[in-house]
């Protein structure tokens, strides 16, 4: 108990430096905080530090959701480098009869009356929802309320080669070349072969997703918010004649290519909260297949493959590629299906050296947590029985900066 309480106040420290010192904005405590002392512990440490929290609780009696779990997560923990399913089984259900002595579980109608928190039970088959104090409080019950845990896949693709990709034009509104034709027929026998019951295909509303889709003769839904990056005055233009018209455009797209907004378009950084109810509709889905277009599916692909803002516009997306991304425990199988039809490739790398501009010099929108410039993912700064690398500033405690900790509670089905 003496080891366990140590950790968790290291994991603490962890979410100090983040949120005060990394520009961090939101914390995931993730443990199983199972006792009040606990959680008094961590509100207490909030409170010094002006933190809001947020309470998750997972409360999971069916049991054949928790041998599910056990088999699915707990059999490739570290907790367990044996691996062997049926001692795996056995003691996992053992420490849960533990925590079951120790376990208090949130009070709504008492002693957590005044608490900010949602109750998940039985894997979202109920929510209790209490004390919601803001708008980031109200966006995470959305989210919880709206995502599953049961199997299903994610196809994503590009519409065929269109007549502007072989043309070197970017944007537009132009039809399928007859290589595109020819990737929509293989995508029919594609998606055929799959046998994927209740498939749903969604396509933008741009001509060549809508012809690739038209192939496939099954029904589809088109979204305009699927639509590709919104280029301004740069729409129909190849990228040789942005250079030579817009050379300073040109320049500070290489540069910050994430945060870089066309003149009278978009940016990726828009891009992304333009996406955000296809994500979260694709969370709820099963099986669907989404036909959009190259920057559209790099947003998408770097949310599934928790990709930094940085990295998001230069991922791979050719023509006539399927991707299918599987969610699984902590992260996404992904399989590529390459559809075997040539195409053009409209993929421009990274230039290199990558020059440093001064930020007063970018176009930007605001900042918000999905765009982060530094999503670097970092080792944890400090471990159990080592000094912290960097001294730990003195707690903020102004009011004006407060941060939000999201504590998750998990019991039964995934303990620590
Ligand atoms: O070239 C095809 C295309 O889908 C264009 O319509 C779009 O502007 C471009 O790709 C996006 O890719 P990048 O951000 O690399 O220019």
């Amino acid at each position: 108990m003496k080891i366990r309480k140590q950790c968790a106040l290291v994991a603490l420290q962890d979410v100090r430096t983040y949120l005060n010192d990394e520009g961090g904005q939101i914390a995931v405590f993730d443990a199983t905080n199972t006792t009040r002392e606990r959680r008094d512990l961590i509100l207490s440490f909030a409170q010094d530090n002006a933190y809001k929290v947020f309470f998750v609780e997972s409360i999971c009696d069916d049991p054949d959701v928790i041998a599910e779990n056990i088999m699915d997560v707990k059999v490739s923990s570290p907790d367990y480098p044996e691996r062997d399913r049926e001692s795996v089984m056995e003691d996992f259900l053992k420490r849960i009869e533990c925590y079951k002595v120790m376990y208090q579980p949130l009070d709504p109608d008492k002693h957590d009356k005044a608490r900010s928190f949602i109750q998940v039970i039985n894997v979202g088959q109920r929510f209790l929802v209490n004390h919601v104090q803001d708008y980031i409080q109200s966006k995470i019950v959305y989210y919880l309320m709206n995502i599953h845990v049961h199997t299903h896949s994610i196809y994503l693709c590009r519409h065929g080669e269109s007549e502007y990709n072989v043309e070197g034009l970017i944007g537009g509104d132009s039809g399928l070349s007859a290589r595109g034709k020819e990737f929509a027929r293989a995508l029919r026998t594609f998606v055929e072969d799959q046998r994927l019951a209740g498939l749903k295909v969604w396509t933008s509303q741009l001509k060549r997703s809508i012809q690739t889709a038209e192939a496939l003769g099954v029904p589809y839904e088109q979204w305009k918010i699927l639509n590709e990056i919104d280029a301004g005055v740069c729409e129909e233009m190849s990228y040789e004649k942005i250079k030579r018209d817009y050379p300073d455009e040109y320049t500070s797209r290489d540069q910050d290519k994430y945060h870089y907004r066309y003149p009278g378009g978009e940016s990726y950084q828009d891009l992304v909260q333009r996406l955000e109810p296809v994500i979260m509709e694709l969370e709820r889905q099963g099986n669907v297949l989404v036909i959009c277009h190259q920057a559209v599916m790099r947003c998408l692909l770097a949310y599934f493959l928790d990709k930094s803002a940085d990295d998001l516009p230069y991922l791979k997306c050719p023509l006539h590629v399927v991707l299918k991304l599987t969610p699984v425990a902590y992260g996404c199988k992904v399989d590529m299906f390459d559809l075997k039809v040539e195409a053009v490739n409209t993929h421009r790398n990274r230039p290199k050296p990558r020059q440093e501009v001064p930020p007063a010099l970018l176009r930007r929108n605001s900042f918000t947590p999905l765009s982060s410039q530094d999503q670097v993912k970092r080792p944890r700064l400090f471990s159990m029985g080592n000094p912290p690398r960097i001294p730990l500033p003195p707690s903020l405690a102004s009011t004006e900066h407060r941060p939000l900790l999201v504590k998750f509670v998990q019991v039964s089905i995934s303990g620590e």
